[in-house]
């Protein structure tokens, strides 16, 4: 298949394409750059060749150009803005960028006969759910306009593929994300980033003097958030998985999690014992919207799919987001 990447400098779709470039699919690459980095692609050009387009969603006519010369089998589709605190505050970038980029996108692929489409989804579209563990039925209601545009993007797919049954669609929606493969320059790049595990790899490697745990009076067992975090290379094998599962199978929504979690406070504690580094921690105040327990029900992917994670182990997820911070 010739499969298009987009976002595949980034985080995730580094880590995807280097697990792509170990198949016979023909593999090209479309990311602007604003938050991806070219020398994750010239590293990864050592595996083999591939194209890469930098480029901007945005630019419709040039994305339809692209899709008309090339002639795409299928889409995996990365590219977005990804930052919650930031939908907050400017909304129309995400609604913009997530949303209407990627109805566009969807739009391209009906137009020039590309007939599956592979879409990141993220456990932000259930909001504050009622249960702790979420299964693909659960309610959906994101609270922030991050989670909202991915929302509205599922919901393109949906209708775009009711009226044009032969485009199909998996879209994927992920857990906490983290980690990094070692053997190439592709980890987890964001500046003033929030998310737990880089956070504390930060700490430890000494590029924070300290982090905090926002509220220790959740109903849990030690009073801190509990999570699901999931390796970036069982995200990454989850794409591989979803694309397969395509060439059967009609269209589908799949969580991708372990489908158990961990609190804030032991984190911190895999954290401190893989590096051998005690950091600071500081104890803060709730978070408005954080949820006490939020874990995948993440039977289906493993029933339906060929998808068998092999990295679900906490303190080798800290420590490749450690060995990875203190090489970048
Ligand atoms: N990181 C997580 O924990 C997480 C969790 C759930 C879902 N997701 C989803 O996974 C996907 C990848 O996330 P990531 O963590 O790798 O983020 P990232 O920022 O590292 O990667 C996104 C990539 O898309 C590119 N991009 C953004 N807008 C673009 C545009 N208009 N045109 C072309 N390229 C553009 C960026 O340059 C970047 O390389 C996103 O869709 C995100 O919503 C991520």
């Amino acid at each position: 298949m010739k499969i298009l990447i987009s976002g595949g400098a980034g985080y995730i779709g580094s880590h995807t394409l280097r697990q792509f470039l170990k198949t016979d699919h023909e593999l090209c690459v479309l990311d602007n750059l604003s938050k991806g980095s070219k020398i994750a692609i010239n590293d990864l050009q050592s595996i083999r060749d591939f194209k890469f387009f930098e480029l901007d969603l945005s630019d419709f006519k040039e994305v339809k150009s692209l899709f008309e010369r090339e002639k795409f089998d299928a889409i995996v589709h990365f590219a977005a803005s990804i930052e919650v605190f930031e939908s907050m505050q400017d909304p129309l970038k995400y609604y913009m960028n997530n949303t209407v980029n990627t109805t566009n996108l969807i739009k391209t692929c009906i137009e020039t006969g590309v007939n599956k489409f592979i879409f990141s989804s993220t456990a932000a579209t259930y909001g504050e759910p009622q249960t702790s563990v979420v299964s693909e039925n659960s309610p959906l209601a994101p609270i922030n306009p991050y989670g909202k545009s991915k929302l509205m993007s599922e919901w393109v797919l949906k209708d775009a593929n009711m009226a044009h049954p032969e485009f199909k669609y998996c879209i994927l929606r992920y857990f906490n994300v983290a980690g990094a493969c070692m053997d190439f320059n592709i980890g987890q790049r964001y500046p003033k980033a929030t998310l737990l595990i880089k956070v504390a790899a930060e700490c430890a490697a000494k590029k924070r003097d300290k982090m905090f745990i926002f509220g220790d009076d959740y109903d849990t067992k030690d009073g801190t958030c509990i999570r699901d975090y999931i390796h970036v290379d069982d995200i990454s094998s989850a794409h591989l998985a979803a694309l397969e599962y395509l060439e059967e199978h009609e269209s589908d929504i799949f969580n991708v999690g372990y489908g158990h979690g961990f609190s804030v406070k032991e984190v911190i504690e895999s954290m401190k014992r893989v590096t051998g580094v005690d950091f600071k921690v500081e104890l803060a105040p709730r978070r408005a919207g954080d949820p006490s327990v939020l874990i995948s029900d993440a039977q289906k992917i493993r029933t339906l799919t060929s998808w068998q994670p092999k990295f679900d182990d906490l303190d080798l997820i800290c420590k490749s987001a450690y060995d990875w911070e203190k090489q970048c």
